[in-house]
């Protein structure tokens, strides 16, 4: 009970930072309430939003090759697994000896996990709601050779570059000298197709970003009207990173308890960048990380890679 408290306080006093800085702006990870979380289901499945999709057809035209670079048995260790689908693709051709999702939610994993387990019984299975996004460490059940980390969806781009660095150098750390990463990268391409699967014409996406201020209105008790608000995604070139934001569609102040911002017409809050990567770029990153020999592989168009690396 204690802990909930706790929690909540350490989010509320995150957002009214976050809503007070001179430049506003809220953490990616209010975008998933219960309605975000669908919201960003529907956006997967658009037909402007190509990671899912490109990323998908890779893994199954190349799983063969992949499964055969990296080699069978071992850990195979699941960031930000969900409903674990991506990773149980993998399992009829990788035969992991063992499988380690990892999600900042425990609850939704543990019912994905019992129900694989029926499928694959001979893997052993251990799931872990940790937050890698902080410090975070590895429990001793999770075995110690042959660590794959497998790491899909291209949520590395919503890293800050320093902090992408500082992740790929404790994956390496924590994968000793014979381990490895797969890893999905979406790469740098055409403006206007970045901008559409940022911004879909059905106004999904638009929805999903508006959300975060329906959620923030319930953690904070903020006044927030989403109609006052509109959404804004482009793609900051200079920073090779799409950006998106909230903009205030007229002066506005959200007050909340003891506390009030005003907003200018024009103004905005910063919810979240996704940095996109040249394959070159994303290698050298993996090099200066530590990681060694690599592999990719990418759909015709170039738009998206999977990305195999070896620690040494
Ligand atoms: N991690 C996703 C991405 O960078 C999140 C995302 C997709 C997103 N569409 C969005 C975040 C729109 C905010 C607004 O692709």
């Amino acid at each position: 009970m204690s802990v909930i408290v706790h929690e909540n306080k350490a989010i509320q006093q995150e957002l009214a930072n976050g809503l007070l800085a001179d430049r506003a702006h809220t953490s990616p990870k209010y975008f998933y309430d219960a309605v975000g979380s669908v919201l960003f289901e529907a956006i997967c499945v658009l037909p402007e939003y190509y990671p899912t999709r490109t990323e998908a057809s890779i893994m199954s035209e190349h799983l063969a090759d992949i499964a055969h670079a990296i080699g069978p048995g071992g850990t195979l260790i699941d960031l930000g697994a969900g409903n674990c689908a991506k990773a149980a693709r993998l399992f009829p051709q990788l035969h992991p000896d063992q499988y380690v999702p990892i999600d900042i939610s425990v609850v939704h994993l543990r019912g994905s996990v019992r129900r694989l387990q029926q499928r694959f019984p001979h893997i052993e299975m251990t799931a872990l709601g940790i937050d890698f996004s902080q410090d975070w460490c590895l429990p001793s059940e999770v075995r110690a050779d042959r660590r794959l980390f497998f790491y899909p969806g291209s949520s590395i781009g919503n890293f800050e570059p320093e902090m992408a660095l500082a992740f790929l150098k404790q994956l390496r750390a924590l994968c000793g000298e014979d381990g490895g990463i797969l890893i999905g990268i979406d790469l740098i391409k055409d403006h206007a197709v970045l901008h559409a699967a940022y911004d879909d014409g059905l106004g999904v996406t638009a929805a999903f970003n508006l959300n975060v201020l329906r959620h923030t209105n319930q953690q904070l008790d903020t006044d927030f009207d989403v109609q006052q608000w509109q959404h804004r995604a482009f793609f900051n070139a200079e920073q090779s990173r799409i950006e998106m934001h909230l903009e205030a569609r007229q002066d506005l102040t959200i007050h909340w308890p003891g506390e009030h911002r005003r907003f200018i017409r024009g103004e905005r809050i910063h919810t979240e960048n996704s940095y996109k990567y040249s394959l070159e770029s994303f290698i050298s990153l993996l090099h200066t990380a530590g990681f060694g020999q690599s592999r990719h592989w990418t759909d015709d168009a170039e738009w998206f890679a999977m990305v195999y690396a070896k620690a040494l």
